[in-house]
């Protein structure tokens, strides 16, 4: 549904069109059928600049709508316990190799109902709208089955048709089938390659690289495929052990690279001359106390930089950008100006939605305004929400103040 909408008296205005955050003071956005038709300065506000409605923002924050580039989004079941585990000393990896983590997920998510897969998908889209976010990647990966990562997929698009916030699926190769001895591994990196991937609407394909997940190699055969495939490329690398995926990526030419926690010296150059977007996912170091990537390494070498939620069950249970922006400031010396771009222009990249992310004429109209009126307060304002409107395309979705 496109709408029409004026936001009016918007203290201060991040755009994120052209080089940095694009900070205006005293401003309004006018949305025309979805999309931007005006941001900028009031005293610039074309004359006849009316919409089906006017919000006065009073004085707020206005941003883009933010995008999350990793999330889980679609499985079933809780894994509170191992969260207990974990901060009593159990690694990760340990509660994997005994049959947790992910397998346990993958269990519960097979168990599940197609209908209880939409529902625990579509209530964790709600949630994250309530944090200001419009457009969110998704993956599969909890089943594990050619067939099951079908219905998997199947799943994300049907929350897609039903939910407001667009919904980038990405078909994940996460790890291999029950520990996998030689061959069946191989038969499944076959399947995944040669049956999956060309039969499949994915926008994307993403692969998991590392001790207990896959390989190297296998993971270039299986980005191999998506690239014939017309797929965007997208790895988890460098998370728990060094193993080269993200020079892979670099090689390939991958929209992204996600968790990046044990960066080699010369990978982010390559990065950086490849285009290859940097997914940090500090949720993810926070839950499994991983050293904080480098991002300010990145950065220097010229990388564009995005921060998700990499929403999920075990490593990252959170619908909240704002927080990982909280994290990345805080904790990777991000600055804030540096975390809006890494929510926004940058994330949008990196899920191929070039009119995401950024508040200029021909955007698609996704904005926020917050409880806030300088982007600064929202990376240290941490741990209560303070999205107040989330509009997407011109429509207003969520509003944290109804009915009050
Ligand atoms: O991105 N690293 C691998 N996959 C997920 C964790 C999934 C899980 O623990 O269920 C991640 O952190
Ligand atoms: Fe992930």
């Amino acid at each position: 549904m496109f709408g029409s909408i004026v936001v009016d008296h918007i203290g201060e205005l991040v755009t994120c069109a052209g080089d940095g955050i694009g900070l205006v003071h005293d401003a309004a956005v006018v949305v025309r059928n979805g999309r931007v038709a005006f941001a900028g300065a009031r005293a610039d506000l074309p004359g006849d600049a009316r919409g089906d409605d006017v919000i006065d923002a009073g004085g707020r924050l206005v941003t883009p709508g933010l995008v999350d580039p990793h999330t889980h989004l679609v499985f079933a079941g809780s894994r509170a316990h191992e969260f207990d585990l974990r901060n009593q000393g159990r690694s990760y990896l340990e509660i994997q190799q005994a049959g947790g983590g992910i397998l346990a997920t993958v269990k519960a998510t097979r168990a599940a109902s197609d209908g209880e897969l939409v529902a625990g998908a579509a209530a964790r889209l709600d949630r994250f709208l309530a944090q200001g976010v419009t457009v969110v990647e998704a993956k599969t990966g909890y089943d594990l089955t050619i067939e099951g990562e079908r219905r998997l997929l199947a799943a994300l698009q049907a929350v897609r048709e039903s939910h407001v916030i667009d919904v980038s699926p990405t078909l994940l190769a996460h790890v291999p089938p029950s520990g996998g001895d030689e061959s069946s591994r191989a038969l499944f990196v076959r399947a995944f390659a040669e049956e999956l991937i060309p039969t499949t609407n994915a926008e994307a394909v993403d692969v998991y690289c590392d001790a207990g997940a896959f390989t190297l190699d296998e993971t270039r055969a299986i980005l191999t495929a998506a690239k014939k495939y017309g797929k965007r490329l997208r790895v988890h690398a460098e998370q728990f052990t060094h193993t080269g995926a993200a020079e892979l990526a670099a090689e390939l030419g991958a929209a992204s690279v996600e968790h990046l926690e044990q960066l080699s010296d010369g990978a982010p150059a390559r990065l950086a001359a490849a285009g290859v977007v940097c997914n940090l996912l500090p949720g993810a170091a926070l839950t499994l106390k991983l050293p904080w990537p480098d991002a300010r390494k990145l950065l220097a070498a010229g990388c564009a930089v995005a921060l998700g939620t990499d929403c999920n069950p075990g490593s990252s249970l959170s619908e909240s950008l704002p927080l990982m922006m909280t994290l990345a400031c805080t904790q990777m010396g991000l600055s804030a100006a540096e975390a809006w771009l890494g929510v926004t222009r940058h994330a949008a990249r990196a899920v191929g939605r070039a009119d995401a992310g950024v508040l200029a004429p021909g955007a698609r109209g996704d904005l926020v305004i917050w409880d806030a009126d300088d982007h600064r307060q929202v990376p240290q304002h941490f741990g209560v929400p303070l999205a107040r409107t989330t509009i997407v395309r011109g429509v207003i979705a969520f509003r944290r103040d109804a009915g009050a």
